[in-house]
């Protein structure tokens, strides 16, 4: 089989390098570096977006968090299989050789075919044929990480472990895990493909703790997109931090110089909460109830009171256990969360009923600041909480992005040199 059969419309994915990986070098000329052209998510150029293009891998942050949020997820949460400090990084590293390939749309190593006939493939193959699709990876580490390999005094102050909240029913099989990467793609078998090879290539020293499938983005990054609409019928992320917003990404997201620690600097926290909604409940639920919960009308998705979408919202106008009068940075002290989460159903739960919801992520610049504080008042006082339950959760640290070639993935966590 060839690499192009079945995508007669399409060029290859290893044909899309070549004028992918021109048209993002000559992006990053005109940015005047890779670094600027590639994290605020003003680099995308919209061409790309729509052929399914390659997002830029290297950058001062991890792509995924101010890129224009893709359609699909594949979110994986690994355990740490060996104490092998060595041999750790050393998977660091090939996972950021594999990742910088993949999301280049590029085959992993020597590709799936043509290699030594005795030995599996460097690459799973399923990938073959289709685009870049706009792949990001993007990884993370999980509070136990620091209890191996030295890196207790490395631990960030920020990098809490999250309380227990009201409500919490929390699934231990679907909470926690020493690391984590974010795949995120429009096309759902780039992002499985990434996922699966990196644990492929992990095998031996790290294991998959749990893995979420997400559809159907519940949030936009980009300022003038159409806001997507969860399974609850309502636009969100209407409301957000814009990955143009350069400003209040500094100010809400991205670790800053002074924060600490070093090695943190230009990363930010991410909180990933499954919360599985109990849809049929949902659904026998008068319309009225429903646009009250959110203090947001299902059809334009205006604030209660306002005509569009994107007025002000008059806070005081909506009840007040409404979900956006609780959560609005007004309520909150200016508390301010880049939200970037997806959908998700996976299949019933034995007595008939979807077990669907929404797989919340949100990045923020200290989660101390951030999610805790947001979610304790919405864990006592939302009107949602008769409606969701918060089954799963993790929290990471997400290091800054890789800088070129030569750079990988937690270098400045273990190495000496920030
Ligand atoms: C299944 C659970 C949830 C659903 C269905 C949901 C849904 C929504 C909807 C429909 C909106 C209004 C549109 C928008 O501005 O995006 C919204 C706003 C918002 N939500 Fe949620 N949400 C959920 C959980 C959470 C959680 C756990 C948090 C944080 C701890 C959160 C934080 C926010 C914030 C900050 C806003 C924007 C408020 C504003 O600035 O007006 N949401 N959510």
């Amino acid at each position: 089989m060839t690499e192009t059969q079945g995508t007669q419309a399409a060029p290859s994915r290893r044909a899309l390098i070549g004028w992918g990986g021109a048209g993002l070098a000559l992006g990053a000329a005109a940015a005047g570096g890779a670094v600027a052209m590639a994290r605020t998510g003003d680099d995308m150029d919209p061409a790309a977006a729509e052929t399914g293009g390659a997002v830029e891998f290297h950058g001062a942050h991890q792509a995924g968090i101010a890129t224009p949020v893709q359609d699909r997820l594949h979110f994986a949460a690994f355990d740490v299989k060996t104490e092998d400090r060595d041999a750790f990084v050393q998977m660091l590293k090939d996972w950021t050789d594999a990742a910088r390939r993949m999301t280049a749309g590029k085959a992993v190593g020597e590709g799936a075919y043509g290699g030594l006939a005795e030995a599996p493939p460097d690459d799973t193959g399923e990938a073959l044929g289709l685009k870049p699709s706009r792949l990001t990876l993007t990884i993370g580490f999980g509070p136990s990480l620091f209890d191996r390999f030295g890196l207790r005094d490395r631990r960030p102050e920020a990098l809490v472990d999250l309380p227990q909240f009201p409500g919490d029913n929390l699934d231990r099989a679907r909470t926690g895990g020493d690391l984590c990467v974010q795949a995120c793609s429009d096309d759902p078998q780039v992002a499985v493909h990434a996922i699966r090879n990196l644990a492929r290539i992990g095998f031996g020293k790290v294991a998959i703790r749990w893995s979420q499938l997400g559809f159907g983005k519940t949030s936009s990054t980009t300022p003038d997109a159409q806001t997507p609409r969860n399974l609850m019928g309502f636009k969100d992320g209407t409301r957000n931090i814009a990955g143009t917003e350069t400003d209040r990404l500094k100010k809400f997201v991205w670790v800053g110089e002074d924060d600490g620690p070093d090695w943190m600097a230009g990363g930010s926290y991410l909180v990933a909460r499954r919360i599985r909604m109990n849809i049929e409940t949902w659904d026998r639920t008068s319309l009225q109830e429903q646009e009250d919960v959110f203090g947001r009308d299902k059809r334009e998705g205006a604030p209660v009171g306002k005509a569009k979408e994107h007025d002000e919202p008059f806070l005081k106008a909506m009840k007040p256990d409404a979900h956006v009068r609780l959560a609005h940075p007004d309520s909150n002290n200016g508390i301010t969360i880049l939200r970037r989460g997806y959908s998700f159903t996976d299949g019933t739960d034995g007595l008939g009923r979807l077990d669907a919801g929404l797989f919340f992520l949100a990045y923020q610049r200290d989660v101390r600041k951030g999610f805790i504080p947001l979610q304790r008042r919405l864990s006592a006082h939302d009107a949602l909480n008769e409606y969701i339950q918060h089954v799963g959760s993790a929290v990471f640290a997400v290091p800054p992005g890789v800088r070129d070639s030569g750079d990988w993935w937690g270098r400045t966590l273990f190495s000496k040199e920030a």
